[in-house]
């Protein structure tokens, strides 16, 4: 069974001060929840952050802490790059690899996320790969292309023993959805999901590719969660704006 997860993407927002306002705001209401032991929560802020934030969870085996990114080398002349192995070193036990603003902003290519997702592994950190499809190519109808490219190419240097001891997490985020308060229709999503699982388990076989979570992403709020998590194959979410509001982010996971 996959595990059944909900990931804070904070992007670039906060400082410290709210960094730590946001996050013991969460923690309250976390251990105001009743049933609360077995839905995971990663929280992803930015990486300056993420050791605060780590000690601020630690006593919440739930938590974990992720990174939105990081660099695919160890150590080296990188002026203003941050590598696995220094994320490992605070608390960081996930990453964010792929996401659509890094491909679109910042140019990386499938074969750049392939090399992240390697560095990742290659220090325990566990990668949350993020794929979906613009408006253009879903209105062009070959968004299954797209995103079985990213998935291929992006997983393209996962090992035989990592397929079998890592859990890598996939998110399903189309890209006319981020941040743009449309939502996919649970329907559609879980279409789209039932796909990727397909593609996966091409790739990493039956038993392992049923144990991959392959959450949604793209204006999750509390309004719309629960019928997306009613779907079969959405294991959770990846959550961005609704994240920076502990009460609404807390509402998302209690319908997990
Ligand atoms: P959103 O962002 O929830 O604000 O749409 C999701 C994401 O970019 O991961």
């Amino acid at each position: 069974m996959p595990d059944r997860i909900l990931i804070a993407n904070w992007k670039m927002n906060l400082d410290f001060q709210n960094s730590e306002k946001l996050i013991t705001e969460v923690v309250n209401q976390y251990s105001k929840l009743k049933s609360n032991n077995y839905r995971k929560i990663i929280i992803c802020p930015p990486s300056i952050f993420i050791e605060n934030i780590f000690q601020k969870t630690l006593a919440y085996p739930q938590f974990e802490v992720g990174s939105q990114n990081l660099y695919p080398g160890k150590e080296g002349a990188f002026t203003g790059e941050i590598s696995a192995y220094m994320l490992k070193s605070i608390g960081c036990s996930y990453t964010i690899i792929g996401h659509s603003e890094r491909r679109s902003y910042f140019g990386e290519t499938d074969q750049t996320i392939a090399l992240k997702i390697k560095a990742a592994l290659s220090e325990n950190i566990l990668p949350i790969l993020c794929v979906g499809e613009t408006l253009s190519e879903r209105e062009n109808s070959y968004f299954r292309k797209i995103i079985e490219r990213q998935l291929v190419e992006g997983l393209a240097h996962v090992s035989e023993r990592e397929k079998q001891l890592k859990k890598i997490v996939i998110a399903y985020e189309p890209v006319w959805a981020i941040g743009t308060g449309k939502t996919a229709n649970p329907e559609l999503a879980s279409e789209v999901h039932s796909f990727i699982r397909e593609i996966l388990k091409k790739l990493f076989g039956n038993d392992i590719s049923s144990a991959i979570s392959i959450l949604y992403g793209g204006s999750v709020k509390s309004s719309n969660a629960s019928e997306l998590f009613m779907q079969p194959d959405i294991n959770g979410a990846l959550v961005g704006g609704a994240s920076l509001d502990a009460h609404e982010f807390m509402n998302i996971y209690d319908k997990l």
